[in-house]
């Protein structure tokens, strides 16, 4: 005989588009992602060919399960005109620089205002300064990037892909930010994704490549 449920089984369950972006390679986005999704580090990566897509699925306490659907992005310049696919119907995005190059914070902040200008208008927008393990070689300074974060609206993190600092944090903040006021409750053992992004624009078929939804 089966055991009685408890009685916090009903559960949330939300799905969300996740970007990340870079004006730069090597900035360490794949590191993060993979660092994030299963909790490993390489030190010599490839860079990302046009784009990579992976899940992940964190649970906010008890009852409310988030599944990240994210898509890693190439830093290379010549990748660039393809970003606008990957970012149009995102929920969230993550802005990576590398605070070892004072140039890809410049870059990062391009990236935040074209999101600001062309993404959903309800997209969640965190700012990475990644290798943070490198503080030694440190050129962007953590007051100058939070004061500029907190002026433009952003999350602000910085993380190291390769010890995991703030990793967690980071994707675990943007989850909370999530409206996920608009999710109705499931039955645990029924975790079918509810896709609560506003379609602010049509999505080009590239972006659907291998999403399930
Ligand atoms: P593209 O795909 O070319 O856009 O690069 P990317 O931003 O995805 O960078 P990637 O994750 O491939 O990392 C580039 C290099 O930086 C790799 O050699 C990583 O091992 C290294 N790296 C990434 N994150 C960190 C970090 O937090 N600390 C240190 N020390 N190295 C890192
Ligand atoms: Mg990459």
């Amino acid at each position: 005989m089966s055991a009685p449920r408890p009685s916090n089984a009903a559960t949330r369950f939300a799905q969300f588009k996740l970007v990340l972006l870079a004006g730069e390679s090597a900035v360490g986005k794949s590191s993060l992602v993979l660092r994030f999704v299963k909790d490993q580090f390489d030190d010599y990566r490839e860079s990302t060919i046009g784009a990579a897509f992976l899940t992940q699925t964190i649970a906010l306490g008890d009852s409310t399960t988030i599944k990240f659907e994210i898509w890693d992005t190439a830093g290379q310049e010549r990748y660039k005109s393809l970003a606008p696919m990957y970012y149009r119907n995102a929920n969230c995005a993550v802005v990576v620089y590398d605070i070892t190059q004072a140039a890809s914070l410049d870059k990062a902040k391009s990236w935040v205002k074209e999101l600001q200008r062309q993404a959903n208008e309800n997209i969640i927008i965190a700012l990475a300064g990644n290798k943070l393990d490198l503080s030694a070689k440190r050129q962007v300074e953590t007051s100058v990037a939070e004061a500029y974060a907190r002026e433009a609206g952003l999350l602000f993190f910085e993380t190291s892909a390769k010890t995991g600092e703030n990793v967690t944090e980071l994707f675990t903040a943007i989850a909370t930010r999530l409206p996920l006021e608009n999710v109705s409750s499931r039955q645990r053992g029924t975790p079918k994704g509810v896709d609560i992004s506003r379609p602010a624009r049509r999505a080009p078929a590239a972006t659907n490549n291998g999403c399930t939804c």
